[in-house]
């Protein structure tokens, strides 16, 4: 994603922190506090100006939502829409995430979300990959038992080796199709930014739910 510099980026960080965790690995086992109530908890991991994690959150009140970003310039959109929603069942943070379990208590997520995640197209930055199997492993860890992983790319070499990656891994495939958009599965309902740009551009969206 472009970055774009803002003036005053931090302050305007303060302004609207209201839905901003500064200390996530303190939560760890403890995010049902943060939320007040036991519903499932999703992350989506490089959430960008987090038009789906807002959109989910909104059409969802009975389950609670993480989203993740690594660009703080980024998440700064997504933090002031969090507030103008005032959405109290979302949360975000600012990291590049690594490994998971930083964060979360083995089985404390009800499902992970990514979303036109960067494709890395060299062969020697592979294990950079959100789908890498080392990291779908990782993921695997803090799910609750039954709980997915779903994956939408317009990226058509990114889904081949995420495919690859998930029978690498043993998981089940549950939903897949090349074309989100001219499916009838759920998943195309809720979109991201990317994927509206992409969708007006004709691009096919892969897509695969898996466990
Ligand atoms: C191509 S953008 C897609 C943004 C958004 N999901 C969408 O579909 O519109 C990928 C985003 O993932 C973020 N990202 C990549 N690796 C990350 C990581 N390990 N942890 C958190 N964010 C990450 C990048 O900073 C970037 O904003």
């Amino acid at each position: 994603m472009r970055q774009r510099n803002i003036k005053n980026l931090e302050e305007k960080l303060e302004m609207n922190s209201g839905f901003l965790i500064r200390e996530p690995k303190e939560l760890k086992g403890r995010w049902k506090e943060v939320f007040g109530n036991d519903n499932p908890l999703y992350l989506e991991i490089g959430c960008g100006k987090g038009k789906f994690i807002f959109s989910m959150a909104q059409a969802n009140p009975g389950r609670n939502y993480i989203a993740i970003e690594g660009q703080s310039n980024v998440v700064l959109r997504a933090l002031e829409k969090a507030e103008e929603g005032r959405l109290g069942n979302l949360r975000i943070f600012i990291d590049y995430v690594d490994d998971l379990n930083d964060y979360f208590d083995k089985g404390e997520l009800g499902g992970i979300y990514l979303n036109f995640s960067d494709p890395w197209p060299k062969a020697r930055h592979a294990k950079r990959r959100l789908t890498y199997r080392k990291r779908l492993a990782n993921y695997r860890e803090v799910l609750a038992d039954g709980a997915a992983i779903e994956f939408k790319t317009d990226n058509d070499d990114l889904f081949r080796f995420t495919l690859e990656e998930i029978e690498a891994g043993g998981f089940e495939i549950a939903e897949m199709t090349k074309d989100l958009h001219n499916s009838s599965f759920k998943a195309k309902d809720i979109t991201t930014e990317y994927e509206d740009r992409f969708k007006t551009g004709g691009k096919n969206i892969n897509y695969v739910k898996f466990k």
